[in-house]
């Protein structure tokens, strides 16, 4: 497994392998519409198409369409207030003079590539639902890609995970066509084009990867921009939809989807976009990185705010809640009935998630907003500790081998929230593997000779091999330093 911090970020270049993986897209991108792609001509370039721009022209405006839903005057502040985001929020240092040079700028960091434009783009989307298809997002506002080369890249924060990869449809930046294709739709306000591929559907996933990069990304700019998604999944989009529609004006546009039927195939022109998101480290948001001033708890009254959570302090019950989070295939609390009860002697009223429950995110999230303690197995469910309120309790149960993973996917961050983070540390005895293997086995006796051989050797057997079975007399003790930790009424 590897760390989720970003590294100092360097300029966007393609290493080696890299353009060597990417041949076939770009063989197959030639063969579709020339052979324009390998010699972008920059004397060829269409006009200027964004009617304002903070790099050379600042305040000219020109004729939009009539069809447009906001004035030109409202469409202008939303593009200027984008423009003034990107140079003083989003890009720093070289990327701010490059950006205002060459009227684009790509940073390239461990987690994520993003490319920031202060002028036109059209993206062509895909009608096919195959998986996979290239996404072309064309430069039309006169931009100078470095080294007159076209971009490409997977637009998810997890660019280090093959895995995510794998499920994450490449888009290309095309600079100085000759000829890029007509607008079918122009939409008055900038774009933010991301991927729903990934690892979207699994909850620590869906708010690390893409709900927390997308705040960050957009969070600035009150909702004047308009999503657009490759590898579109509707589900996901509907799950979320309360928070979306406070991140971006109207629904996403889904540039290609294996999931579903998006449409016959358009081109969306915009006058600015942000292609690819801002990623800050495991359920992160970092103030000092840009953009600048973001903090989690931000991120959390953000949150709670689209869902309509009450509770900004932990409530003083005489019988607090502890919602547990019951998983079933892999970490499972096999002893649960036993925990429960406990739990109950100790005086805490118990709600008990099982998948199911969670999926229902938005009455979920009120439930953990209400309760006092989360308590659960190192897991994606502990995710949902960005619904409790400040000064709650996350209680998590430490499977045998995962102790690096649960303190820097929920530990720390749960520290960073401002929540209260306690831990239970099981003993061998109390995971399954005891029963599978002899007590001087290095899967037993030395679990960081196993995870040091790489995730695809550690995962089957401390994610996915092990249930638990705790120690009622330990635990209780746990339970109850959890429980003095919650104001009592006075
Ligand atoms: C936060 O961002 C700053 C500036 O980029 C960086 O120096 C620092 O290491 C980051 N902190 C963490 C915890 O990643
Ligand atoms: C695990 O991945 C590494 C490379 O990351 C590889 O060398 C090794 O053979 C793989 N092991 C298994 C059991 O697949
Ligand atoms: C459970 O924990 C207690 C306290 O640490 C210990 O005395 C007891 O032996 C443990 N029980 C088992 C079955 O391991």
């Amino acid at each position: 497994m590897a760390k989720g911090h970003p590294r100092a970020t360097r300029r966007l270049a393609l290493p080696g392998l890299m353009i060597f993986l990417l041949i076939p897209i770009l063989y197959t991108l030639i063969l579709r519409r020339g052979a324009h792609s390998l010699h972008p001509l920059k004397s060829q370039v269409s006009p200027r198409e964004s009617s304002l721009s903070l790099r050379s022209d600042g305040k000219s405006k020109k004729e939009r369409g009539s069809s447009l839903s906001l004035t030109v005057e409202e469409d202008g502040a939303a593009v200027e207030e984008f423009n003034k985001f990107l140079t003083h929020k989003l890009a720093r240092g070289e990327a701010q003079s490059e950006l205002s040079q060459n009227g684009i700028s790509c940073t390239s960091d461990r987690s994520s590539d993003v490319c920031i434009t202060s002028a036109a783009v059209r993206i062509a989307t895909s009608a096919s639902s195959s998986s996979h298809s290239l996404s072309a997002v064309y430069l039309v506002g006169n931009q100078q890609l470095p080294r007159n080369s076209d971009i490409i890249f997977r637009p998810y924060p997890r660019k280090f995970d093959p895995e995510a990869m794998q499920e994450t449809s490449p888009i290309q930046i095309v600079g100085g066509h000759p000829n890029p294709p007509p607008c079918d739709i122009t939409h008055p306000l900038p774009a933010v084009i991301f991927s729903t591929g990934g690892f979207a559907g699994n909850f620590f996933h869906d708010i690390n990867d893409l709900i927390i990069p997308l705040f960050l990304t957009t969070g600035h700019l009150r909702s004047r921009i308009r999503l657009v998604a490759t590898d579109f999944r509707p589900w996901w989009a509907h799950k979320y939809r309360r928070v979306l529609s406070r991140l971006a004006a109207d629904e996403i546009i889904a540039a290609s989807s294996a999931f579903a039927d998006v449409g016959p195939a358009k081109v969306h022109c915009f006058p600015a976009a942000i292609v690819g998101l801002k990623y800050h480290g495991n359920l992160a948001c970092n103030v000092s990185d840009a953009p600048s001033g973001i903090s989690v708890q931000k991120f959390r009254r953000f949150l709670h705010e689209a869902l309509s959570l009450k509770a900004d302090r932990v409530v003083r019950a005489e019988e607090p809640t502890v919602v547990l989070i019951s998983r079933r295939n892999s970490r499972a609390l096999l002893n649960e009935d036993e925990i429960i009860e406990t739990a109950r002697e100790i005086g805490f009223r118990v709600e008990i998630a099982a998948p199911k429950r969670m999926w229902k995110m938005e009455s979920f999230a009120e439930l953990v907003n209400g309760c006092g303690v989360l308590m659960g197995v190192h897991g994606a469910g502990l995710t949902n500790m960005v619904f409790l309120p400040p000064g709650a309790v996350l209680l998590q149960v430490v499977p045998w081998g995962l102790d690096w993973a649960s303190e820097v996917y929920y530990g720390q961050p749960a520290q960073q929230m401002g929540l209260q983070y306690v831990e239970y540390h099981i003993e061998v005895q109390e995971s399954t593997l005891y029963d599978k293997y002899p007590g001087d086995h290095p899967i037993l006796a030395d679990p960081w000779s196993i995870n040091n051989q790489g995730y695809n050797v550690s995962k089957p057997v401390y994610v996915d091999g092990q249930n638990l079975r705790l120690n009622l007399t330990r635990f209780r003790e746990t339970l109850l330093l959890a429980f003095q930790l919650l104001p009592r009424p006075s």
